[in-house]
């Protein structure tokens, strides 16, 4: 596999059709990345898709499902590779957030198929690639993952496996940087199913991460954990 040329770096980024991984998909294209994007919604995902500059590849598809993760890092090893895995796509669970007392166990399990067990999946089809590129994966994480908030139990223990899941194959894995990158509140329509009926317009929109992000890409931090608000000043 031929390493890419700088300026032909190839990322995969999950969850790419709206909210957070859209913009950052969108800043990357911008910046010359080629891209593999996805999401399930397929429309959503070419409308997307429209608004990124160069070589993009959408493949709609559903991060759970072994095959569609097999045809992400096919196509990314069609453009090249892959130096950056950005495992963003995920889910709140049920809304309103149920507390732990009576979450129901259906609804947990799939939060954790698709928050932990999925992102992991990807990793593993991806590692091959990444260590050859010596490359970096980014496992986007929240501040439930660390904070106790009453209602956040199910999706911020699934955060805090995915983020535990990193730091143990950031020991696995030296060729590979893992950085669990909590991107802050955003205003998203996952951050408005944690909030139904209330009005979230003061929350900052995704793209205003997107230097932040640019800036943790620029500095290839050891792995470890990644607030961008704390990068945000210097980006
Ligand atoms: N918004 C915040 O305040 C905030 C704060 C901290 C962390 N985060 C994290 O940031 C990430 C992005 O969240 P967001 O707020 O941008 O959410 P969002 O607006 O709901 O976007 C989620 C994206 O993931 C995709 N997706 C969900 N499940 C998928 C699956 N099984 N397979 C493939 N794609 C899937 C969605 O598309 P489809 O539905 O079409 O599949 C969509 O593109 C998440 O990991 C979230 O936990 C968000």
């Amino acid at each position: 596999m031929a390493n890419i040329e700088r300026g032909q770096r190839v990322a995969i980024v999950t969850g790419a059709s709206r909210g957070l991984g859209r913009a950052l998909a969108t800043g990357l294209a911008q910046d010359g990345w080629r891209l593999v994007i996805d999401g399930r919604e397929r429309d959503t995902l070419a409308v997307a898709r429209q608004g990124m500059s160069g070589h993009v590849v959408a493949l709609a598809g559903d991060i759970t499902e072994a095959s569609h993760r097999d045809a992400l890092v096919a196509a990314a090893a069609d453009l090249g590779g892959v130096d950056l895995l950005i495992n963003n796509a995920g889910t709140l669970g049920p809304s309103p957030l149920p507390p732990l007392g009576v979450y129901p166990l259906g609804g947990l399990r799939e939060v954790f198929e698709i928050n932990v067990l999925a992102p992991l999946a990807l990793t593993q089809v991806a590692l091959p690639a990444l260590r050859a590129a010596g490359g970096s994966v980014v496992l986007v994480t929240s501040d439930a993952a660390v904070e106790p908030y009453p209602g956040w139990g199910g999706y911020g223990s699934a955060k805090a496996a995915l983020e535990q899941a990193g730091r143990v194959l950031a020991v696995e894995e030296p060729a590979v940087r893992f950085w669990s990158v909590d991107p802050g509140d955003l205003r998203t329509r996952m951050h408005q199913e944690a909030f139904p009926g209330q009005d979230i317009s003061d929350r900052p929109l995704p793209e205003s991460v997107v230097p932040a992000f640019r800036h943790l890409l620029r500095q290839r931090p050891s792995s470890g954990r990644v607030r961008l608000s704390e990068l945000a000043v210097v980006a």
